[in-house]
C-alpha cells in the first residue's frame, strides 16, 4: 500500500508573489500539479495534498484533479509539523508514505518508481532522493556512507564550513515506512535556525536511512525563487523540444521557441524563430510556424503556414496559409485551402474552403460559404452597441474593397458587392450590390473663390 503526500502548505516567502508558490506556473502547468502528476504512475492508495497559506486557493485551483484529500497545516511550522498533520488522517495506514516537497517540479516518473522499489526491496525505514549538486546552496545535505545509509540531514543554514562542502543534497523527496515513521514524528524539536519543525530530522531517529542518488541533478532541482523558477522553465522547454524533434519536428532556433506539455507535433513540422505554443495545440504533418507566432488551444491540419500571427481556440483545417500578421480568435473554424493575410482578423466565424481575407479585415461572427473572396478592408459590422449579430456570406462570393457589412446580414451564394459599399439589407444570390453615394464629376472646376 502506498499513500503519497505533497507538502504545499509553505507561502513561497522568497517568490516574493501574491501567489502561493505551488501555484506558480511552469510550461503551462502548476507546480503542484507537476508534482502530483508525477506520481500517477504508482496508483497510490491515497493522495494527499497538505494545504495552508491560502489553501482555499490551492484546493479551488486543484477542483479537476479528483480523488485528492486535503489536509490543513496551520500554522505552518516546517515540513516535520506539516507531515505531523497526517499523524490522524492516516492513523494505522499500513504502508509506504511518498512524502513530496511541492515545489520540485522535474521529477520524473521512473525516479520515483525506483525510489519506491528499492525502499520495498532494502526494508530501510525511510529512502530519500539525493543527487551531487555544482552548487547545493540552500539545499540540505545529506550525511551518508559509502553503503548508502544516512545518518544525518543538515540545513544549508544550519550547517558549518565544512559541511558545506559536502555536494550531496537532499531533494526533499522520502519513501517512508509510515509506522515508523508516525512513531518518531513526535519527538521532532524546533532547534535550528529557523525555530521549525524539520522533517529532515526524521532521518536520524530512523534505522535504516538510505538514500538513493539521482543521475541527472536537473530533476530534483526545488523552486525556491524566481531565477530558480526560470532556470527549471528552461530544464523543461529544453526536454520538451528534445522529445519533439526525436519526433520528427525541425527547430530552426530551438531556444528561442516555447512549448507547453499538451502540446501536440505532426512530422516534418518546421518550426522557425521565435514561436510559442500554449495550451493544447494540435499542429500537423507538415505544418510551418514562424516565425514570430503564438499559438494557443488551437488545432492545425496539415501543411498549413502560419507566419508572425496569433492564434488562440481556433481550428484551421489542412493546406491553409495564415499571416503575416493575423490574428484568429476564439471560435475561428477555418476550412481547407483557405488564406488569410495580413491585418486581418477573424472571431467566432466559418470560413468554408478556400476563402480568401488577404487584406485588413474583420471577420466577426460570420459564416463565410466556400470560395468566398473578402476584398481589402471589408468589415462585419458584427456589434450595434448592444448586441452581437451575425453575417452569412454564400459561396462563391466577392466583396469589393472597404465594405462594410452591417450584421445582422445575409447574402445569398455568387454575390458582388461593389467597392466602399454599407450594406444593411440582404442580398439575393447573384447580385450586384452596391451602397454608396453616386460619383459625382464637376468639369472646368476652378477651385473655390478667394476670400475679398
Ligand atoms: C527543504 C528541505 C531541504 C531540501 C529542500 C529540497 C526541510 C527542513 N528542508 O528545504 O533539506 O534540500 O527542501 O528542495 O524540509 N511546506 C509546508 N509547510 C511548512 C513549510 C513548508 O507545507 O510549514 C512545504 C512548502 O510549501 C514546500 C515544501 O514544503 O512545497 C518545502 O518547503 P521549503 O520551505 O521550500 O523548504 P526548503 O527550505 O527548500
Ligand atoms: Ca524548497
Amino acid at each position: 500500500m502506498l499513500a503519497v503526500a505533497v507538502l504545499a502548505a509553505g507561502k513561497g516567502t522568497r517568490m516574493k508573489s501574491a501567489l502561493p508558490k505551488v501555484l506558480q506556473p511552469l510550461a503551462g502547468a502548476t507546480l503542484v500539479e507537476r508534482v502530483l502528476s508525477s506520481c500517477d504512475a504508482l496508483h497510490p492508495e491515497r493522495r494527499i495534498l497538505i494545504v495552508g497559506h491560502q489553501a482555499e486557493r490551492v484546493e479551488r485551483e486543484l477542483q479537476g484533479h479528483s480523488g485528492l484529500e486535503y489536509v490543513l497545516q496551520q500554522p505552518q511550522n516546517g515540513t516535520g509539523h506539516a507531515v505531523q498533520q497526517l499523524l490522524e488522517p492516516l492513523g494505522d495506514f499500513q504502508g509506504d508514505l511518498l512524502v513530496l516537497n511541492g515545489d520540485v517540479p522535474l521529477l520524473r516518473p521512473e525516479t520515483l518508481t525506483s525510489l519506491v522499489e528499492q525502499h520495498r526491496a532494502s526494508g530501510a525505514a525511510v529512502t530519500l532522493l539525493t543527487a551531487r549538486l555544482a552548487d547545493p546552496t540552500g539545499y540540505g545535505r545529506v550525511f551518508a556512507d559509502a553503503a548508502g545509509a544516512v545518518s544525518a540531514i543538515v540545513e544549508h543554514r544550519d550547517c558549518n564550513d565544512e559541511q558545506r562542502r559536502n555536494s550531496l543534497t537532499n531533494a526533499g523527496i522520502y519513501c517512508f515506512n509510515w509506522q515508523q515513521l508516525a512513531a518518531v514524528l513526535p519527538l521532532l524539536t524546533t532547534d535550528n535556525d529557523q525555530g521549525e519543525l524539520y522533517l529532515t530530522d526524521t532521518v536520524a531517529l530512523l534505522e535504516p536511512a538510505m538514500h538513493r542518488e539521482v543521475a541527472d541533478a536537473d530533476e530534483i532541482t526545488g523552486i525556491n525563487d524566481r531565477l530558480q523558477l526560470s532556470q527549471c522553465e528552461a530544464v523543461l522547454q529544453d526536454r520538451l523540444r528534445r522529445h519533439w524533434m526525436a519526433e520528427g519536428v525541425t527547430f530552426t532556433d530551438p531556444a528561442s521557441c516555447t512549448l507547453s506539455e499538451d502540446s501536440r507535433f505532426g512530422r516534418d513540422v518546421v518550426v522557425e524563430p521565435q514561436c510559442h505554443f500554449r495550451g493544447a495545440s494540435r499542429i500537423g504533418d507538415g505544418c510551418r510556424i514562424g516565425p514570430g507566432c503564438l499559438i494557443e488551444d488551437s488545432l492545425l491540419g496539415a501543411e498549413v503556414s502560419v507566419v508572425y500571427s496569433v492564434l488562440r481556440q481556433a481550428r484551421v483545417a489542412d493546406g491553409c496559409a495564415i499571416g503575416p500578421f493575423a490574428q484568429l480568435r476564439p471560435g475561428s473554424e477555418v476550412g481547407e485551402h483557405c488564406h488569410i493575410g495580413n491585418f486581418v482578423e477573424v472571431k467566432n466565424s466559418t470560413l468554408a474552403a478556400g476563402v480568401k481575407v488577404n487584406h485588413l479585415s474583420y471577420i466577426g461572427d460570420a459564416d463565410l460559404g466556400a470560395g468566398v473572396n473578402v476584398g481589402a478592408g471589408t468589415i462585419t459590422a458584427n456589434y450595434d452597441g448592444v448586441n452581437k449579430h451575425r453575417t452569412v456570406v454564400g459561396a462563391g462570393s466577392k466583396t469589393g474593397a472597404n465594405s462594410v457589412l452591417v450584421a445582422p446580414i445575409r447574402l445569398g451564394d455568387n454575390v458582388t458587392v461593389g467597392a466602399g459599399s454599407t450594406l444593411t439589407r440582404d442580398v439575393p444570390a447573384g447580385a450586384l450590390a452596391l451602397g454608396r453615394a453616386r460619383q459625382l464629376v464637376k468639369e472646368n472646376w476652378s477651385g473655390p473663390a478667394p476670400n475679398p
